[in-house]
């Protein structure tokens, strides 16, 4: 079958232990961008998205939350979904791990892998890191994981091996023969040296929890999470299925042209992927693309390191296009990137409300004043000047340029490249003085003002097509003003100089990008503080989001200088006012509930080398095993703390002590008159990771 002009794309399915935050939102944009890019170059798009919800971390959160896992993956996974329908991403499907079409489909895999004789049972004992669910080779008891840090597990289980080993080779042969099939350079190099260095056979099984798809044949076995969860690749478009139109589409659509990932996940699917793929028979896919990570105050964002932003907070404030505009503009695409909310309004304010806000709003305005809404076209009345011939032969060049950047995944060079002739138009109409030339009288002036328009017009035309798939909301709106109807409907394989239509009627001409002002910043980080979960009770005090605009001056179009000073937002590092406690000292309930404060249990206790009063501590919470750093070492010999319960604060930012980082605080009294600690405890007997309050 000819599957030219296919085009399958792909997420990370996400995990639903922690709720949406901009990090996943940023890989969903990515994909959301290059899917929509590629519909309009008349590709066959079907972009995939979902949730990863078995394994043994989701089922310790639902336990910690005291619910059952499915109850718990069904509330996290309506919560990805809202976002990314508020958020207008135009996935295709989204698939979740404990759908039944999933299930079977993984099953369907399993059983290839079982007939092809690469699945064989063993025992395995050794550590396992259930943050990443990952089995850690060549780690002792109580070592941190390589590439979360947290405490590793030991697992002495009996379960299922798939023979990777039998696969080193082929692999290093794929990855040689097909060098796009890693990207960027950096992520194949790194996974050659892992393959390389020697590949060990896998454990895919696990059988001492119950949270997974069962092993088709002996279900006191769950597959592996990360097996079951590649497999939502191909179940997602029919793998498995017995149904004749899922069947074709399996085979239209597999392989995926593009698996769209962060960095930390780069070896499960070019290493582990491949090899199941090959060990099934079944095509590999095109390529798996690895991008760097979004950090907020310096460290990855991520919901352990307490470091996490909502995508909500920028987009009720700012709206969908700014968010996408933002991370795709400012992140050189690969590498790690910062997010901070003044970063992205002064984005907004230089790229979006000053440069082409203001094209859009200035170049509209004037041929609805001048040319009563009309398109007007250059005039053979008057010789056009070098300056119209210069942006002209400068769009051109920024459509080639555009689409060669963005098709390699450059997406801030693309958009700057874009940005610059924007720039330049403006300077051309800054130059050209449109609205001193409308004062002049006579048909010669007539006939000028209609070229530096039309000129104006078509550029931002340009420009508007180009920068569609990644401010989707916005350029519909300018497209329509721009008169040209509906935007999804345009062929950008058809994008070139010239193609706006004489005596086009312009829609109704609006501001898109109003300024926005310095209580934006607060106004996001106001939202911020307000969803946090511990302060989930205070909506009472909530401020309701304000759209995106709203408080904010509209540009002046005809008259704002282009390259004026931009009245970005002063940086307001400070986090969101903090609850003020009342006179007499005391706190709200709301106040107090921000306190996470949980039972564990001591699994590991050491001295801290050098540190008289430190001791290391493991401490399993339930949902984690945590490594805390206590100052408690003067009151308690190490090893008669383990096995001991105590109560952790469990929502500290973590902190290093004598280099070792410590996340969460134990807590104890402090007793007589040289304060030795005595540790919390209770009478009853209390299950690991019980909420106090
Ligand atoms: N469930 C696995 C993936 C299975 S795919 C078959 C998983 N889930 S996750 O919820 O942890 O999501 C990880 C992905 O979310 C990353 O690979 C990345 O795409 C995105 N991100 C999560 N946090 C991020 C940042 N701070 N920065 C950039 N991307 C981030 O791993």
């Amino acid at each position: 079958m000819d599957k030219g002009n296919k085009f399958y794309i792909t997420t990370p399915i996400y995990y639903v232990n922690a709720r949406p935050h901009i990090g996943h939102a940023y890989t969903t944009i990515v994909c959301d961008a290059v899917a929509r890019r590629k519909r309009m170059l008349g590709y066959d798009t079907y972009f995939l998205t979902g949730t990863d919800e078995h394994g043994q971390k989701i089922e310790r959160s639902a336990t910690t939350a005291g619910t059952t896992p499915q109850k718990f993956a069904d509330s996290v996974a309506a919560e990805f979904r809202a976002l990314f329908e508020k958020m207008g991403i135009s996935y295709n499907d989204f698939i979740r791990t404990t759908e039944p079409r999933h299930k079977q489909g993984a099953q369907e895999l399993w059983k290839r892998l079982q007939e092809k004789g690469f699945i064989y049972k063993g025992t395995y004992t050794g550590q396992y890191c259930v943050h990443d669910e990952a089995y850690i080779d060549g780690a002792k008891p109580g070592d941190p994981c390589p590439d979360c840090g947290r405490i590793t597990e030991t697992v002495s289980e009996e379960n299922y091996y798939f023979k990777l080993s039998a696969f080193a080779d082929k692999l290093l042969k794929h990855y040689q023969q097909n060098p796009d099939f890693i990207r960027p350079e950096t992520r194949r190099n790194e996974v050659i040296a892992f393959v390389k260095s020697g590949l060990r056979d896998l454990s895919v099984s696990r059988s001492t929890f119950k949270w997974g798809i069962p092993v088709p044949g002996d279900p006191k076995h769950v597959m592996y999470v990360w097996l079951d969860a590649l497999s939502n690749y191909c179940t997602a478009v029919g793998l498995g299925s017995k149904d004749k139109e899922e069947q074709q589409k399996f085979d239209r659509y597999w392989p995926a042209d593009v698996h769209m990932i962060g960095k930390e996940i780069i070896r499960f699917h070019a290493v582990y992927w491949p090899a199941f793929l090959m060990a099934a028979e079944l095509p590999l896919p095109r390529a798996v693309i690895a991008h760097g990570w979004l950090l907020f105050e310096e460290s990855k964002m991520s919901k352990s390191r307490g470091n996490i932003v909502r995508a909500e907070s920028v987009i009720d404030v700012m709206g969908n296009d700014t968010l996408r505009y933002f991370l795709l503009r400012e992140i050189a695409f690969g590498q790690d990137g910062s997010f901070s909310f003044d970063a992205v309004v002064q984005r907004y304010n230089s790229d979006l409300a000053n440069d082409l806000g203001n094209l859009s709003s200035r170049t509209l305005t004037m041929i609805n004043r001048y040319f009563g809404g009309s398109v007007p076209y250059p005039s053979p009345l008057v010789a056009k000047r070098d300056a119209d011939d210069t942006i002209r032969d400068q769009a051109q060049r920024t459509i080639a340029e555009f689409n060669q950047l963005f098709d390699e995944y450059q997406f801030n060079r693309a958009l700057e490249s874009a940005w610059t002739l924007v720039a330049s138009v403006n300077k051309y109409l800054v130059e050209q003085e449109p609205w001193i030339v409308s004062e002049k009288e006579g048909e010669e002036n007539k006939a000028r003002l209609a070229t530096i328009l039309y000129t104006a017009a078509e550029a931002l035309r340009v420009v508007t097509a180009l920068a569609y798939p990644v401010l989707p909301e916005s350029a519909a709106k300018i497209w329509l003003q721009l008169g040209l109807g509906d935007i999804t409907k345009f062929d950008l394989r058809e994008l070139k100089w010239g193609q706006l239509p004489l005596g086009g009627k312009l829609g109704k001409v609006e501001p898109v990008f109003p300024r926005a002002d310095k209580s934006t910043i607060e106004r996001m980080q106001q939202m911020e503080q307000e969803r946090k979960p511990a302060a989930a009770a205070q909506t009472s005090t909530a401020t309701a989001p304000v759209p995106a605009g709203e408080g904010a001056r509209p540009g002046q179009p005809a008259t704002q200088a282009a390259h004026g000073p931009t009245e970005a937002a002063p940086a307001a590092k400070a986090a969101a006012p903090a609850a003020a406690a009342a006179p007499d000292g005391k706190i709200s309930i709301d106040d107090f509930l921000k306190v996470e404060m949980r039972v564990g249990l001591v699994k590991h206790a050491e001295k801290v080398k050098g540190a008289d009063k430190l001791l290391r501590l493991e401490v399993d919470i339930g949902s984690e095993v945590r490594q805390v750093v206590a100052g408690i070492a003067v009151a308690y010999e190490p090893e008669k703390l383990i096995g001991r319960k105590v109560v952790i604060v469990a929502n500290l930012a973590p902190r290093k002590l004598r280099g070792l980082e410590s996340n969460g605080m134990i807590v104890a009294a402090s007793a007589g008159e040289d304060g030795k600690p005595v540790l919390a405890s209770f009478l009853e007997d209390v299950p690991i990771g019980a909420k106090l309050k």
